[in-house]
């Protein structure tokens, strides 16, 4: 079922037309005014306009149009031609049921579902996550839930960084510790050992130490690229060790991300791409694209058009090896070759800081004909600051480790949950735990999701665990308190029933559960889980006036408290529909 604003809208366009009048200005859009109605349209004085007629006229005839509707309660114009529109109660429980009814508790599709790649993540082998890579993980797997929700056919991808200097360093800084692996033997090639040479502490270990070494060190840096250069030329024993990296750092990437609830469909990285490389490097030249520049092979990109500097990608540098802009690019060229069906759109959910790199990615692959034209997206985002409003360091002014950060939350859940004293007697250790890493995720991706994706915000999390204000502990709470009012009237012998709306606040309530379509879709469109987060926040207020105002479990009439019942069920399936598709797990009881 379509939302009560597009019931609307549809009725009072056609009321335009049936005048000789554009269906567009029959839109119709919550008020501004709620103690005035619950809808309004515009349109009569543009339309007037338009059409040489007089405002008042026109809303007067839109207004008739509208009241002999069965939704329309009343219609009333009000000055120069705003036309005031009240909802009739039989409509808003028509409303409400549908939400407790239908399986996306309100939502509707999208008109235009794609074949979507969300790329998000994007860790690093051997480099450990820190807080920059919160925002990633936490705003790409929202999209994905959101998107593939709203009908989009929605592939994530990690994108691991696994073909860079860091490859180099870890290599070369094995050698130095242990020679004498088989892994070394130039003459060697293979079978090499299952069992991985290393553990993820060696190598988070590892690789600052050589990154440190070759600081100071040219001839250090020298060996590292060296060992790039011969791993992506293809050296065996080089190859067998960089699967036991990456085998070996999935696994303990894998932990953080469960914390947060993020999940992906594939584990692919730039390495993966490496055998496309010649086939992407061909499709340049063929073009006329690819330029030979000091033993580097070029595309340039820049346009007379352009206000800023937009440098040449380096497809192959002078040492034949490639980077971030080449893998990137055979990485577009993979996903339109191999998966089914054919990707559309490709998102890509990256730092801010990042642009210029996609920018140029984008550009590149467009000109060579990789994908159709503004098909490719950054979905940039703002930093995790600290206090002093700088990216976010940990007291002694190192980064904080996403391991780290995670422990923390869960640390400060346990601790806010046992100040609310708000667990029952009778729950055991394990749900306990539990319900602790519920809150700590709740307050995690809710105080991400919540701040506009391109700004940047303050990382608080005394604030972001706190059962009070806008915060995810507190929309949990929220549904949790639905879940046990349900649960405990259901003990007693109480049904939800059929709504009726008999009170102010239950309509307030309804007018709110009506919006989850339109922030739904918003939230896609504008790629913005904030608009969503906004919504339920919304729900979650409007829920608990109408908790405060009116008796429920407690009603005495036996209709009217199964109305209640019935609400506060579709109540609680929106909460637990939108909190899902945040990443958010809704304990049974705390
Ligand atoms: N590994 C990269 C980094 O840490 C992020 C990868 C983002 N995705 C991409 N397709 N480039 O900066």
């Amino acid at each position: 079922m379509a939302s009560l604003t597009k019931d609307l809208s549809a009725a009072a366009s056609a009321a335009f037309e049936a005048m000789g009048l554009e269906a567009r200005w029959g839109d119709v859009r919550r008020s501004d005014k709620p103690e005035l109605a619950d809808f309004q349209c515009n349109g009569a004085m543009g339309a007037a306009k338009s059409a040489g007629k007089i405002p008042r006229d026109v809303a007067a005839e839109v207004a008739a149009a509208l009241k002999a509707h069965p939704m329309v309660l009343s219609a009333e114009v009000a000055g120069p031609g705003f036309i005031n529109i009240r909802v009739s109660d039989a409509a808003l429980a028509a409303r409400a049921e549908a939400v407790r009814e239908e399986k996306m508790a309100g939502a509707e599709g999208a008109s235009d579902p794609q074949v979507t790649v969300i790329d998000f993540g994007g860790p690093n082998v051997a480099k450990p996550m820190h807080v920059g890579h919160l925002r990633s993980a936490v705003i790409g797997d929202t999209l994905c839930r959101l998107l593939r929700f709203l009908g989009d056919d929605v592939t994530g991808d990690t994108h691991l960084g696994d073909w860079g200097l860091q490859m180099g360093h870890l290599v070369t800084e094995l050698y130095d510790e242990q020679p004498g692996l088989i892994y070394f033997d130039p003459d060697y090639t293979g079978p090499y050992p299952e069992e991985p040479p290393v553990t993820i502490d060696d190598l988070a270990r590892m690789y600052p130490a050589a990154s440190a070494k070759a600081k100071d060190d040219p001839a250090r840096l020298e060996r590292s690229q060296k060992a790039v250069a011969e791993l992506q030329a293809g050296r065996p024993g080089y190859r067998a060790l960089l699967k036991h990296f990456i085998d070996v750092s999935v696994a303990a990437l894998k932990v953080d991300y469960e914390f947060l609830n993020v999940h992906f469909d594939l584990w692919k990285g730039e390495s993966d791409v490496d055998h496309l490389i010649p086939e992407l490097v061909e499709r340049f030249r063929t073009a006329g694209l690819a330029e030979e520049d000091d033993g580097a092979t070029i595309v340039r990109i820049a346009r007379d058009s352009d206000k800023k500097e937009m440098p040449p990608i380096m497809l192959i540098n002078s040492r034949g090896g490639t980077g971030y802009h080449t893998t990137d690019l055979a990485t577009i060229l993979d996903r339109m070759e191999n998966l089914h069906p054919t990707p559309q759109r490709m998102l890509y959910v990256v730092d801010q800081r990042q642009a210029l790199h996609f920018e140029q990615v984008f550009r590149a692959a467009e000109m060579v004909g990789l994908i159709d034209e503004g098909h490719l997206e950054h979905i940039g985002f703002g930093t995790v600051n600290g206090p002093d409003g700088k990216p976010f360091k940990t007291r002694e002014g190192g980064v904080l480790r996403l391991a780290d950060l995670n422990a923390m939350a869960f640390e400060e859940a346990q601790k806010k949950i046992e100040e609310a004293g708000k667990l029952p007697e009778d729950m055991g250790p394990e749900e306990r735990h539990q319900v602790a890493a519920n809150v700590a995720l709740a307050a995690l991706r809710f105080s991400d999701l919540m701040n506009t994706r391109t700004t940047n915000y303050v990382f608080d999390l005394d604030k972001f665990t706190s059962f009070e204000g806008k915060t995810g502990p507190y929309l949990l709470y929220a549904a949790v308190r639905v879940k046990s009012l349900l649960r405990r009237a259901e003990a007693d012998g109480n049904e939800a029933g059929a709504i009726a709306i008999g009170h102010d606040t239950e309509r307030a309530l309804v007018l709110q559960l009506d919006n989850f379509a339109a922030a739904c879709l918003q939230a896609r469109e504008k790629r913005m889980p904030h608009i969503l987060c906004e919504h339920l926040y919304n729900l979650a207020q409007a829920f608990s006036s109408f908790y405060s105002a009116l008796p429920i479990a407690a009603e005495a009439d036996a209709a009217t408290r199964a109305s209640r019942l019935g609400l506060a069920s579709a109540v609680l399936k929106q909460l637990e529909t939108g909190l899902d598709l945040l990443g958010i797990r809704v304990p049974e009881r705390m």
